[in-house]
């Protein structure tokens, strides 16, 4: 008992936690597995004092030894009974153990070993942990390959695994290659993977950035005339979304979506997210509307086919390398339970997210100006400008990519779900980032001065 309390001050600060700000205790920690006699994996079970869910289970890989380690300082879990132990992905010797347990491929007491063929792993190589705002702990070994280790655990098949498995048997060159995975109790928990290193990966995010920043600094320039214009990328980058889109498909099968239902659950999102934010009543008539188009939509409709999606697919999760652009992070939408991740769903959802991100990426640039010498009326014309190109774009890449260009259903299918990615946004903005609660209502006013 007497480890709980560093134990629980340890975890509320990692950033892969999610229940930040909340109250909790730590009500179990178990061994699953030891890869070493000095680093084991454990698995620890919160509860909440209030709220849902009402209680987690994250996975710590764990180094312990019997003295002070000063090379982790940083890392310190627990200390107590002359034992100390430190969070693994930060400790090179115990991460060297981990990509040992991989290149040898064998079961562990506890632990499946995974391997795909096609590749020699380079042991050789020193393990970095990223940094950044992420939900699990990525450690890279050189330049060779990078383990993800899921944090937050939930019993079943993790999307994140079985789509760059599949992918990578389909020999899809978007994505980073899936090298191996860890999984336990009868392949009910996955633990970590390992994949491919993207070398000269730059982060779709800050190039979307960089672009429209250079937008805003030529006063003269329309988006198409400056340097650093982003239409090519974001052309690519839609064609990119489609061909996975192709393979998910043929991979794991389609169905359909039903659009009534789809509009109606978003209509009541738009409702619950009303009372969070009560300057979206403003936008009612133009979203709801959009929503309410999709019960008209005729059943049979071939723009009404679902599959595989990415499901969380934003600029975040896009990685330009030197041969093209790779999508990463299929693990879907967080908030969602890990059986309803794995359902087929629109396409024009993955699409929708990354038009959002688009947005976000120059309205945010632009209120970072905004606070400088610009004026706010020139940037933020300027920033719907970019928007508007590269949007259009996106889907000119994605509908060329398939051969078919964009369909009456599914430009109402993407507008309904545009715009309740935003309604969400909203209600996640005024709850966690007051300061970007204005982006998603811009996009929303915008929405509903368009003719319809
Ligand atoms: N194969 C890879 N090679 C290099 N960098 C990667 C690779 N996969 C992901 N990354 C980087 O690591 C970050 C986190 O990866 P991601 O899979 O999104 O983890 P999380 O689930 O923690 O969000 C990404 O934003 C990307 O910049
Ligand atoms: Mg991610």
């Amino acid at each position: 008992m007497s480890e709980h309390p560093q134990r629980a001050s340890f975890l509320a600060n990692q950033r892969w936690f999610a229940g930040k700000g909340r109250d909790f205790e730590i009500t179990d920690v178990r061994v699953l597995a030891a890869l070493s006699e000095t680093v084991r994996i454990e698995l620890v079970d919160v509860a909440y004092a209030e709220g849902t869910p009402a209680t987690e289970t994250y996975q710590m890989p764990v180094s312990h030894y019997p003295g002070p380690q000063e090379r982790l300082g940083h890392a310190l879990v627990r200390e107590g009974d002359g034992e100390w132990t430190y969070d693994a992905v930060h400790d090179r010797d115990a991460m060297a153990v981990y990509l040992e347990v991989f290149d040898t491929g064998e079961d562990l007491d506890g632990l499946a070993v995974h391997r795909l063929a096609g590749h020699d792993l380079d042991t050789s190589t020193h393990s970095t942990v990223f940094g950044g705002e992420q939900s699990n702990s990525s450690v890279a070994f050189g330049e060779d390959s990078l383990m993800k280790v899921f944090r937050k655990l939930t019993t079943g098949t993790n999307p994140d695994v079985e789509i760059h498995e599949a992918l990578t048997r389909a020999g899809n060159t978007h994505v980073a290659s899936l090298y191996g995975y860890l999984s336990a109790e009868d392949e009910q928990l996955q633990l970590a993977m390992l994949q491919q290193f993207l070398r000269t990966a730059s982060d779709g995010w800050v190039l979307a950035l960089t672009s429209a920043r250079n937008l805003y600094l030529e006063a003269d320039l329309h988006p198409h005339e400056v340097g650093g214009d982003f239409a090519a990328e974001a052309h690519r980058l839609g064609a990119t979304i489609a061909e996975i889109h192709q393979v998910l498909a043929g991979t794991f099968g389609t169905t359909t979506i039903d659009p009534a239902a789809i509009g109606q659950q978003m209509s009541d999102r738009f409702r619950a997210a009303t009372s969070v934010v009560p300057d979206l009543s403003a936008y009612e008539d133009a979203v709801q509307s959009r929503f309410a188009a999709l019960a008209e939509v005729p059943s049979g409709t071939p723009g009404l086919v679902a599959h595989r999606i990415h499901g969380d697919l934003h600029l975040g999760q896009t990685l330009r390398t030197s041969l093209g652009w790779k999508l990463v992070d299929f693990e879907g939408e967080p908030a969602k339970p890990l059986a309803e991740r794995r359902l087929p769903d629109s396409p024009w959802r993955d699409v929708a997210g990354m038009v959002r991100s688009l947005d976000y990426a120059a309205a945010s640039t632009a209120a970072d100006l905004e606070a400088t010498e610009h004026g706010y009326d020139q940037i933020g014309y300027r920033a719907h400008e970019w928007v508007e190109h590269n949007v259009a774009a996106l889907l000119d890449g994605y509908t060329e990519q398939r051969g078919v260009p964009i369909t009456g259903v599914e430009q109402t299918l993407l507008d309904a779900y545009v715009a309740d990615k935003a309604v969400y946004e909203a209600a996640y903005e005024a709850r966690n980032r007051p300061g970007w609660l204005p982006i998603p209502l811009a996009a929303l006013d915008r929405l509903a001065k368009q003719p319809r």
